[in-house]
């Protein structure tokens, strides 16, 4: 059962603005026809939050012919996540199939899934991790020495996070980040591939992507280009025969299911894909939030500085475990979730609790009102790192991963990418606020700036 953690919290001026996920606005009004296209239209995230306003655990949309049922509490997103066959992944009509074919996010047949999960595992796995770190620490070395050249930089922050993130991933993945790789996935690449999926998906009706309309024109070209640098990077590989310790090598080693079958070329294709999309847009959001609150909190900034600066505890390792910092990456993205609903899809009508959800129907957990939900977080819209002292309130309360089996495989990666470069930030520059404004958060995919946002680094 989720409640209210039992911590006593400190007393901290807020200083940071979270834009409608604290203070959402009435949103436009139902139309016949088209139902609330205008409203998830012009502010996904403002409606969603406006919705929940009133405590309610489920909330319902329609656009057109679709249905979308959005879970506003814990207890209902711990149902939802906890039965994957009732609650699966969305499916064919899923608009990210087409960029990511049936790699793990997009998989919607489950015992395909399973196993693809478990041949995948050893990419996520501690020695891989290991091996990882290294390549993870040559990017930021590079970012970071870029920053270092000036005494202060005035960083473009999201954009900055997303070359970075890129960067990473692309290392990780083929041992490289330069040359063709950069040139043909690049972040406007990957933003426009999601950009495309979020509209699909919004919308009432979507025209088929083989009618030549400009977009859909566009996408076929970014798809043929992306196809045919992962394919030639594939074909390269598995002709060359050497080692590099990176994704790549893991996922042409992963054997699928009982007959322990190599990936074909396409399944191959379809998680390099996946990885880049998971793992891209995700980590640069979580982020560019979090060194928005440690610019808008010098006394946390300070502290967690010491603790990165102290020589780590005998046995600690790569610091895992309850750091301030860690507690500090939660709390962002607590406040600010990176992947601000997770998508289900049911077959056929079903009830929680009450309530009835009609077969057919999108469910969209609505992990930015879980996440701030009063009856289960104290002083839900402030910064209190404090509070993840003593864990989470409880089941479904705390989501950033999800939860369940299909909760982020990534997660360890992504914890270690950003301890690593947070630790590289903090030791090395103060972070200030430019502007006085906070940046407004808007809803895609993930949760992004709506316009860009700056912050200074000065050298310490
Ligand atoms: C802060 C960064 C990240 C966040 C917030 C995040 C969040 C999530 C969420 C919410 C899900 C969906 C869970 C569901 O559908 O129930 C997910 C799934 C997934 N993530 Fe992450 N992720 C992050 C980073 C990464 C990274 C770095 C990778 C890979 C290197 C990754 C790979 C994946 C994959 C493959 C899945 C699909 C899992 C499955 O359905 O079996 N993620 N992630």
């Amino acid at each position: 059962m989720a409640g209210t953690v039992t911590c006593t919290l400190p007393a901290r001026k807020r200083r940071h603005d979270s834009g409608v996920l604290s203070a959402p606005t009435v949103p436009p009004r139902r139309l016949p026809g088209v139902g609330d296209l205008l409203c998830l239209r012009s502010d996904l995230l403002n409606a969603i939050q406006y919705a929940a306003l009133d405590g309610r655990e489920l909330s319902y949309f329609s656009v057109g012919p679709k249905r979308m049922v959005f879970v506003n509490r814990s207890t209902a997103a711990d149902i939802v996540l906890s039965d994957i066959h009732t609650f699966g992944k969305p499916d064919g009509e899923n608009p990210l199939r087409l960029v990511l074919g049936d790699g793990l996010i997009s998989n919607p047949f489950h015992d395909q899934w399973l196993r693809r999960r478990r041949a995948l595992q050893p990419m996520y796995s501690r020695p891989s991790l290991a091996g990882m770190r290294q390549k993870m620490s040559e990017v930021i070395g590079e970012h970071l020495g870029r920053w270092e050249e000036r005494e202060r930089t005035e960083l473009a922050v999201h954009e900055a996070m997303l070359s970075f993130a890129l960067d990473i991933v692309a290392r990780c993945m083929f041992s490289r980040s330069g040359d063709t790789v950069a040139d043909v996935l690049t972040p406007g690449t990957i933003s426009f591939l999601l950009d495309f999926v979020d509209r699909r998906l919004r919308g009432p009706l979507s025209l088929p992507v083989g009618v030549p309309s400009r977009r859909n024109r566009n996408f076929a070209a970014t798809m043929r280009d992306l196809d045919g640098l992962v394919h030639r990077l594939i074909r390269e590989r598995r002709g060359g025969g050497e080692q590099h310790g990176d994704l790549l090598d893991i996922l042409l080693a992963a054997r699928v299911g009982e007959s322990a079958e190599p990936l074909t070329d396409t399944e191959v294709r379809d998680e390099v894909l996946t990885t880049f999309v998971a793992a891209y847009e995700t980590t640069a959001s979580a982020l560019t939030w979090i060194l928005y609150l440690l610019a808008c909190y010098p006394d946390i900034q300070r502290e967690v500085r010491d603790e990165v600066r102290a020589p780590a505890p005998a046995g600690a390792g790569d610091r895992q475990g309850s750091t301030l910092l860690e507690r500090v990456i939660n709390e962002g993205m607590r406040l600010f979730p990176p992947s601000p609903t997770i998508p289900r899809q049911v077959a056929e009508n079903v009830r929680i609790g009450s309530s009835e959800i009609p077969g057919g129907a999108f469910v969209m957990l609505n992990v930015a009102a879980i996440h701030r939900d009063p009856a289960v977080w104290e002083r839900p819209d402030e910064f209190l790192p404090e509070r993840f002292l003593n864990g989470v309130p409880g089941k479904g309360t705390f989501l950033p991963f999800g939860a369940g089996a299909h909760m982020c495989i990534g997660k360890g990666f992504a914890m270690t990418e950003m301890r690593m470069l947070l630790s590289g930030v903090l030791d090395k520059f103060e972070i200030s606020q430019r502007e006085s404004a906070g940046p407004a958060p808007r809803a895609l995919l993930t949760l992004r700036p709506r316009a860009g946002f700056g912050l200074t680094l000065t050298r310490m």
